[in-house]
């Protein structure tokens, strides 16, 4: 019977029959090992001379190069020293499909070569633990608000009108007319938090940014949460609930991946219990003891964030952004509408914003003054201030990014490594 690498602990004793792809192998003329890698583990294969089949045997060195094909039978044995902690005594192996010049080596490759290879690369053993990770994470989400009696209500990905301001829209043809690509679902989830109470939607995002940087892609996957009379420091409390989850839960279920991966857990422990909130102005001045030039009132950049992450062991979330650096939506503070009832959230270490979000305004003529200073057009936003005409109501949510947060987990150094397949500013492919 066909197993899988990682139900083998089940099996000891029995024979079985394995599929996957050679990692290594090596041998002398009286025994060959053979790594098997099937995607949910690897397992070393013995062949002994005498006790295994003999055609197997012989043709053990010529047929298999890094990543042939194989099919190997064999019975189960406990082994302590085996990488997963279970080896096979083999009886017989089976070329599927031979591997010839597999491109990646154990050598090092440059960045352009292994993105060029992505779709090769992405079974070599960090990128495997990277995309397990961001697996597990993507269930952590969903079982968080699920959890919570939220309801998956899913927003359209063609949209008549841009969310998160002009500069980095997507056009594309939409029959006669012309559409975005969606930069983020949060004006949909709006309108079905009046309709559910409790939202999210998770689903990939376009922005068409033309920079280079190790926390932009181009299309990335994001979960918007919106809560129905929430306000800002709600939110907040949402968003730490949240992170908190996602973080110690993938610690306990993806412990393996996390140690291929050489993570320092000490610095994700102490991501439990309540965050730093920092005011804006608050954030700012810790920042302009080491960046003098920041000006205040500006957005902050990378360089920035570091600054202030730099001071805490867990994530930071700042808010009362300047309202003149946020989008239309938000509801500005009413004691000071010099600032906005926005939130950002910084990872530690570094990693940068993985959160933004906030109140949203629900005053239909404040709303309407804004959309005109932001030169956005009225009727594309009709069916937005219907949600303030027919029952107004406070609300509050905000925006995940997936890629920055599995790569802050992961700490790998570049968003590219965290999604199969990145699409970034100048690479479309594969
Ligand atoms: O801060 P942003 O732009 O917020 C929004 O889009 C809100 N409408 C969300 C909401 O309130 N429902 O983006 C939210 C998050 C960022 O914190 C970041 O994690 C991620 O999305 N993000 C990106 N990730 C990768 N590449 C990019 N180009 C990203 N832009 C934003
Ligand atoms: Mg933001």
């Amino acid at each position: 019977m066909r197993y899988f690498i990682d139900e083998l602990h089940k099996h000891v004793g029995q024979k079985v029959e394995l599929k996957g792809w050679v990692f290594n192998s090596r041998g002398s003329k009286k025994i060959k090992f053979l790594i098997l890698r099937d995607g949910t583990g690897y397992c070393q294969c013995t062949f002994f001379k005498g006790e295994c089949d003999e055609t197997s045997f012989e043709n053990f060195s010529e047929d298999i190069s890094q990543e042939t094909s194989v099919k190997v039978v064999g019975t189960v044995k406990e082994e302590p020293r085996a990488p997963g902690g279970y080896e096979l005594s083999a009886e017989s192996f089976e070329v599927i499909s031979k591997s010839v010049d597999y491109p990646i080596t154990p050598k090092e490759h440059g960045i352009d070569f292994l993105m060029n290879h992505r779709h090769l690369w992405l079974r070599s053993k960090k990128q495997h633990a990277v995309l397990r990770v961001r697996s597990e994470i993507v269930k952590a989400i969903r079982d968080f608000f699920d959890g919570r009696g939220f309801i998956n209500t899913d927003a359209p990905i063609f949209t008549p009108s841009a969310c998160e301001g002009t500069s980095n829209l997507f056009g594309t043809k939409y029959f006669d007319t012309e559409a975005y690509l969606s930069q983020s679902g949060q004006l949909y989830m709006e309108a079905t938090a009046a309709a559910h109470g409790k939202v999210y939607c998770f689903g990939p995002t376009f922005r068409a940014e033309k920079s280079k940087t190790r926390r932009h892609l181009i299309e990335f996957w994001m979960v918007e949460p919106e809560v129905a009379f929430n306000d800002l420091y709600d939110n907040m409390d949402l968003a730490e609930q949240f992170v908190e989850y996602i973080v110690q839960r993938t610690i306990k279920n993806k412990a393996e991946e996390l140690k291929v991966l050489e993570r320092d857990l000490s610095k994700l422990e102490p991501i439990k219990g309540s965050f730093p909130r920092l005011h804006y102005e608050e954030a700012v001045e810790i920042i302009k003891k080491e960046n003098p030039e920041f000006v205040d009132g500006d957005d902050f950049g990378g360089g920035d964030e570091t600054i202030i992450s730099s001071q805490f062991d867990k994530p930071v979330i700042v808010h009362h952004f300047p309202t003149a650096i946020k989008a239309f939506y938000f509801k500005e503070e009413p004691k000071d509408s010099k600032y906005s009832l926005s939130c950002d959230m910084l990872a530690t270490e570094g990693y940068g914003e993985i959160i933004g979000g906030g109140q949203r305004e629900e005053s239909i003529d404040v709303l309407k003054t804004k959309i005109k200073e932001h030169d956005l057009k009225e009727e594309d936003f009709q069916w937005y201030l219907d949600l303030r005409r027919y029952g107004s109501f406070p609300h509050s949510g905000f925006g995940l990014g997936i890629e920055r947060t599995v790569g802050w987990i992961c700490g790998t150094s570049h968003v590219r490594e965290t999604i199969p397949f990145p699409r970034l500013y100048g690479r479309n492919y594969p």
